[in-house]
């Protein structure tokens, strides 16, 4: 039922910008194929108001491609600074010599070859033909993409190719033959303004009759996020080596790495190689052997499964394990040093 409204949506908009759109704004004066680009470059990640204090003096310094295309890259930096995201500048620098070079100066308005030069791509390049050249094409940038994933209740990440896809034959259906110009902004407005990423103006807004979302009481909810990526498991044996005094066996860890410097536990791969490690290390077989549950720890990256063996070894063991690398440490009388917080639980628990 929602794909009923694409139709409908471009004459509810046009409405909408013939009494709220913004007319004055400088790159709308004379909308040659260049002015526009430069516009639609500063106002990628970029709100007007802060493109407005950058873009006449942008503009002065290079008034046509050629200037721009001839002036060194710290001069087309120099006019961009504090406008960040400095890729953008580099990269309008480089196509704009590629249009001085290959083009013969004029900003090229066939849409596969505008689309190819640095820094554009397929929904730039249709803003910019629209807006400059009336031509005909769909876009799909940040804000048009908030507006139909909204309108439609398109539920998946628009970063996934599948849902790209739906966007973009969405954001077809809903361009106009007529007025593209003014449908191209109008869009591109509505998603900057009433239809925020946070709070949506829903009440206000032109869309709102035909607006899934909106109607299923779900707008602030899309676009989709990116999904989390699956954070990677880790696996680990520690080893409580405890002695008949209850003395257990810790071991200071390397300064890199987690729990860099603290102490930790002995570890091996495998609970098989437990008892191995005890006779190699410490000269002595445990006398005996039991495996705990497995605790589970979240560090920021990825989370581990630490299996705890609990070893009892024989008094004195074979070898002394001291210095700086090992610890007897006394759960009835533990020493001030500094512990990993799960290792800390864990020998409070014994
Ligand atoms: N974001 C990108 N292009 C825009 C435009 N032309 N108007 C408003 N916001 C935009």
């Amino acid at each position: 039922m929602s794909d009923t409204f694409a139709p409908r949506l471009a004459p509810a908009l046009l409405s909408w910008w013939d009494r709220h759109g913004r007319r004055d704004l400088p790159w709308q004066q004379d909308p040659t194929p260049y002015r526009v680009w430069v516009s639609e470059i500063m106002l990628q990640q970029t709100q007007v108001a802060t493109v407005l204090r950058y873009y006449d003096a942008f503009l002065a310094a290079f008034p046509d491609v050629t200037a721009l295309a001839d002036a060194e890259p710290d001069a087309v930096l120099h006019r961009w600074s504090g406008l960040g995201y400095y890729a953008r500048a580099r990269n309008l620098h480089r196509a704009a010599r590629v249009v001085r070079d290959d083009h013969g100066g004029r900003v090229p308005t066939d849409f596969d070859t505008l689309a190819g030069l640095p820094g554009i791509g397929p929904s730039t390049a249709g803003a910019i033909l629209a807006l400059a050249d009336h031509q005909r094409h769909p876009i799909l940038d940040g804000n048009v993409k908030r507006v139909l994933t909204r309108v439609f209740r398109v539920e998946g990440y628009p970063g996934d190719t599948a849902v790209a896809k739906q966007l973009w034959t969405l954001a077809d259906q809903c361009t106009p033959t007529e007025r593209v110009a003014n449908y191209t902004q109008a869009i591109m407005d509505l998603g900057a303004s009433l239809c925020a990423r946070r709070k949506p103006a829903c009440p206000l807004c032109p869309l709102a009759s035909g607006c899934v979302a909106h109607r299923d009481g779900v707008a602030a909810q899309l676009p989709a996020r990116k999904p989390a990526k699956a954070r990677p498991r880790k696996a680990t044996v520690v080893l409580l080596c405890v002695r008949p005094d209850g003395a257990v066996l810790l071991e200071r860890r390397p300064d890199a790495g987690i729990w860099g410097g603290l102490w930790g536990l002995p570890e091996t791969g495998t609970v098989d190689g437990a008892a191995g490690w005890c006779a190699t290390a410490l000269g002595a077989a445990p006398v005996s052997q039991r495996v705990r549950p497995v605790l589970q720890h979240a560090f920021s990256h990825f989370d581990l499964d630490m299996t705890p063996v609990e070893l009892h070894v024989p008094a004195p063991p074979g070898r002394a394990m001291e210095g700086d690398r090992w610890l007897w440490y006394k759960t009835d009388a533990p020493a001030r040093v500094g512990l990993a917080a799960p290792i800390a639980k864990l020998l409070s628990s014994l």
